[in-house]
């Protein structure tokens, strides 16, 4: 992980948020993440070990995505993701879940 994106991304945090009606009536069926394309194979790889919160509250750039999923694999004993859902995911990710933020869980 890159502490100075981590950082950066933590200022950044104090950008405004969208407003968005808060809609929790219904049980979200993918926890807090966004219901965008790729949203489905992200839920099944990356929350069977933790919760989803922990994705969707990082900001992080393509780049440090790649990284972070190299760490699960190497260090947290994830199972490679085989293509076409790397790039899903990745895509999704680093979309959704960068630097600016635009989807931090309230
Ligand atoms: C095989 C189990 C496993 C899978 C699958 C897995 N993780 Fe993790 N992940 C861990 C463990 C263990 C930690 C570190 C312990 C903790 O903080 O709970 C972690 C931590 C994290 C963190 C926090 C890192 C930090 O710096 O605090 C993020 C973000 C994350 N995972 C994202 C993902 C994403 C995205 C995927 C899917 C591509 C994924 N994880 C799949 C086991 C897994």
């Amino acid at each position: 992980m890159n502490l100075k994106s981590v950082a950066m991304a933590a200022v950044m945090t104090l950008a405004v948020f969208p407003a968005t009606a808060a809609d929790e009536d219904d049980e979200p069926e993918f926890g807090v993440l966004v219901e965008k394309p790729g949203v489905e194979e992200t839920y099944a790889y990356c929350a069977a070990c933790h919760s989803e919160r922990i994705i969707a509250q990082q900001g992080l750039t393509r780049k440090d995505w790649i990284e972070l999923i190299e760490w699960m694999i190497e260090e947290q004993e994830m199972e490679e993701i085989e293509e076409p859902d790397y790039t899903l995911i990745l895509d999704y990710l680093s979309k959704h879940y960068n630097t600016d933020r635009p989807n931090f869980p309230k």
